[in-house]
């Protein structure tokens, strides 16, 4: 896929503010997800990147600001809207259901069928097939058998698992909300390759994550949120992990600051 600079931004938020009832999640943020690049949101706990996302996937209308797709101004009426554009999120801490198989997981509610009328019922072997295919091309090579239960993967290959999903019904933009939270080194490091290889497609990522290694690590372009506020945006380059740390960590001694004058 060839992307030049005059492709219009996939999405874009233009001054959005959230306010909900006695706090302001996020004030006046302004982003660009571009086409076939990794936008990675860095931030604190509570800096509003959820809510960010929550933005961008239709699950919550911004109170100020405006949202642009393909470069058209859009409002999403909901979730559904964001996916029907090709905008599909995987939010915190949610995923995969660890008692279903991995096919099963794979297909959520849009199974596979055969047979007609009464006859139609879940197409177990195509759903294997599929599933299998989309998750080892994700670089998962362990799991071998569809029917093994998701509860038995790794942490790192459940997110894959969600992210090969996502692709499969044909995702142009992919927003992980802190995908790599709760794994270790090599765990996190399948989920990076997983996003890797959606950017080598041609899919937009938008990774949130606490670690600035991470980050720098897989990412086209960077923004820095704390307290609600858009504190930093850089591309690829710009700065060096040390810098991204002191940044997060600026915003966080502002809190502090605000804390001891309020
Ligand atoms: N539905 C809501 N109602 C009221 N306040 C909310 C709501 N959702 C989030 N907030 C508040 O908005 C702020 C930003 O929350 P958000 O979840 O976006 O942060 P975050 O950057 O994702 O944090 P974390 O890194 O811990 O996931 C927090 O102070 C939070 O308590
Ligand atoms: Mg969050």
């Amino acid at each position: 896929m060839t992307i030049t600079v005059t492709d219009p931004p996939l999405i874009e938020l233009q001054g959005v503010t959230k306010q909900f009832t006695g706090v302001r999640a996020c004030s006046d943020v302004s982003l660009t997800v571009r086409p076939g690049q990794v936008l990675c949101l860095l931030g604190h706990n509570g800096a509003g990147k959820s809510t960010l996302i929550k933005i961008l996937s239709g699950v919550y209308a911004p109170t100020e600001g405006t949202m642009l797709i393909d470069g058209e101004h859009v409002t999403l009426g909901g979730p559904r809207d964001a996916l029907d554009r090709g905008i599909a999120t995987v939010h915190q801490g949610a995923g995969t259901v660890p008692l279903m198989s991995v096919a099963r997981n794979f297909f959520l509610g849009a199974e596979p069928t055969k047979g007609r009328g009464l006859f139609r019922r879940f197409d177990a072997a195509t759903a294997a097939r599929i599933a299998l295919r989309e998750i080892q091309q994700l670089g998962i090579r362990r799991i071998r058998d569809a029917d093994q239960l998701v509860g038995t993967m790794s942490g790192g290959e459940r997110q894959a698992l969600v992210i090969a999903r996502a692709l499969h019904f044909g995702a142009r933009v992919l927003i992980l909300d802190e995908p790599t939270s709760a794994l270790g080194v090599r765990e996190a490091e399948t989920v990076l390759r997983a996003v890797e290889t959606a950017r080598d497609r041609g899919i937009s990522v938008v990774l949130i994550t606490h670690q600035a290694h991470q980050a720098l690590r897989v990412g086209d372009h960077f923004a820095v949120i704390a307290h609600g506020r858009l504190i930093a945006s850089f591309a690829r380059g710009e700065k060096e992990a040390a810098e991204v740390i002191d940044l997060m960590a600026g915003g966080a001694a502002m809190k502090e600051l605000e804390r001891e004058q309020a």
